[in-house]
């Protein structure tokens, strides 16, 4: 079945074309979209003057596109505030990060309910209604409010925390009672799904049975819908220029040398301090290697309005000094280290150059980068994958080399791995990591989804007692 038209709402949207998105909800969302169109909704990005908020709408790659700007104490409340002072350090299980303010929550739910507002007049009678994660969740019960019956899914892009993390916030309730007017909830893994599944039992006496799950006088179905690339483009892009140029001109510049590469949004849930310290031991473990590897990490600023976010940028420029300046020689740097987004082309043809593809969150939803890795590989002469054991993506992706991010000697032990490792287990390795990210691309994420939310049966304003 077809839906009529697909919605997509998401606070980040695009961009749509070309252009360097660093993030992977934007990375994914327009890869879904290209294949059938339809309708996004989101923040268009931009800060207007209080009461100078407009809704902007344009046709961009055969995608409608409907944003709206926010006001500059939004954007501080919600998007700052809640968003991620508060509920992204939250999900990531860092409660010591977590600032909580009840006026932050306050503007988190007055601007979902200025999106639903502006959304609940672009809908259409046959509409199936995609919601993505965190800065959203209360979307769907504003749109009830507002008479929209259409089908309504939600996806949470990071992890799910466990109940015990989850209930140190004071709003958990109204959080999880606003997710019950969705009819479907997508998790990237089984392991955040059963953290839902049990957080409803326990903490809202709620039950769950299979796919589904009551409480708060609803049912709704849940599953696990991992997201995925679109492999193919993702290789070609690596394979055909200005990608393959891109490849040609780094490995010049590296001279026979071997590079690790680490791409990365500059967020303190990456795991880049514990990288550089492990890159750190893995060169004083092994003299040999000195003047031999290089370390490009690829970080661009984001959020870098937030304290914690500012802290740790600085915490990380210190880091890539202090590893450089014990190893480096007059002829050799062993951390080469960007704040910057790279067009997708350019970033396939570098992946494609480096030895290592080294992705250590200390905690992940899925983590995209980690594929986009294994799709630019040579099958012929494939790198190898260093991944941790706490990305969604290690759920998936268990021919990478697993590491706990958490072990410096462990992730330094397998760097050194991943760099020696003989050919014939590289291809056998990386054989089945493609199988796997053939398999669960992006376009299957997007199908089960939706065709699971197709299923699920339709809003009833009628109360259902759990059990
Ligand atoms: P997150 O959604 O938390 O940022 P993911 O790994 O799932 O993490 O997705 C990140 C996406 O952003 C990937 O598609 C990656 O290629 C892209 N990205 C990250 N860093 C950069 C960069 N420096 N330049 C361009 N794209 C980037
Ligand atoms: O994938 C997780 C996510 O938080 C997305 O929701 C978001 O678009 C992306 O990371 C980048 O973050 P931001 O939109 O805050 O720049």
């Amino acid at each position: 079945m077809k839906p009529a038209r697909l919605v997509v709402v998401s606070n980040r949207v695009g961009p749509v074309r070309g252009a360097a998105a660093a993030g992977g909800l934007a990375v994914g969302l327009v890869d879904a979209l290209r294949e059938n169109g339809g309708l996004w909704f989101g923040w268009s990005g931009r800060a207007a003057p209080a009461g100078r908020a407009r809704l902007h709408q344009e046709v961009a790659g055969g995608l409608m596109l409907a944003t709206l700007d926010l006001a500059q104490h939004e954007l501080d409340g919600y998007y700052n505030g809640f968003c991620n002072s508060c509920l992204w350090p939250l999900l990531h299980f860092r409660i010591d990060l977590v600032r909580f303010e009840r006026a932050d929550f306050d503007s988190y739910r007055s601007v979902n309910a200025r999106y639903a507002q502006a959304l609940s007049k672009l809908l259409k009678r046959e509409d199936v209604v995609w919601v993505h994660d965190f800065h959203l969740v209360p979307l769907a019960e504003e749109l009830r409010q507002r008479r929209v019956r259409q089908r309504i899914g939600f996806f949470l892009h990071t992890p799910f925390p466990p109940t015990e993390i989850l209930t140190t916030l004071p709003v958990h309730e109204s959080l999880t009672r606003a997710l019950f007017a969705y009819d479907l909830i997508g998790f990237q893994t089984p392991e955040d799904l059963e953290r839902f599944r049990n957080h409803v039992v326990r903490a809202c006496r709620g039950r769950a049975r299979g796919d589904r799950v009551s409480a708060f006088g609803r049912e709704i179905r849940v599953g696990a819908f991992p997201i995925g690339i679109d492999v193919e483009q993702f290789h070609r892009y690596a394979f055909t220029a200005p990608g393959s140029r891109e490849y040609a001109r780094m490995r010049r510049v590296l001279r026979g040398r071997d590079q690790f590469i680490g791409v990365d949004r500059l967020d303190y849930s990456k795991g880049l301090l514990r990288r550089m310290d492990a890159f750190g031991r893995y060169l004083e473990k092994h003299p040999r290697s000195h003047g031999q590897v290089i370390m490009l990490q690829v970080a661009p600023v984001s959020r870098g309005s937030i304290e914690s976010y500012r802290d740790f940028r600085q915490e990380l420029d210190r880091e890539a000094a202090r590893v450089n300046g014990r190893f480096a020689r007059f002829d050799w740097t062993p951390v080469h280290y960007l704040n910057r987004a790279l067009p997708r082309r350019t970033l396939a043809g570098l992946y494609r150059a480096s030895r290592v593809g080294v992705v250590t969150p200390m905690r992940d939803g899925m983590n995209l980068v980690a594929m986009e890795y294994v799709a630019a590989q040579d099958p012929a002469d494939p790198g190898v994958l260093v991944l941790s054991k706490f990305a969604g993506a290690s759920q998936y992706l268990r021919e990478a080399l697993l590491v706990n991010p958490y072990d410096g000697e462990e992730t330094a032990e397998a760097m050194h791995l991943a760099r020696e490792m003989r050919i014939q287990e590289r291809r056998r390795r990386h054989e089945a990591l493609m199988r796997h990210i053939n398999v669960h691309d992006v376009g299957r994420w997007r199908r089960d989804f939706i065709a699971a939310l197709q299923e699920a049966p339709a809003w009833r304003k009628s109360v259902r007692k759990p059990g």
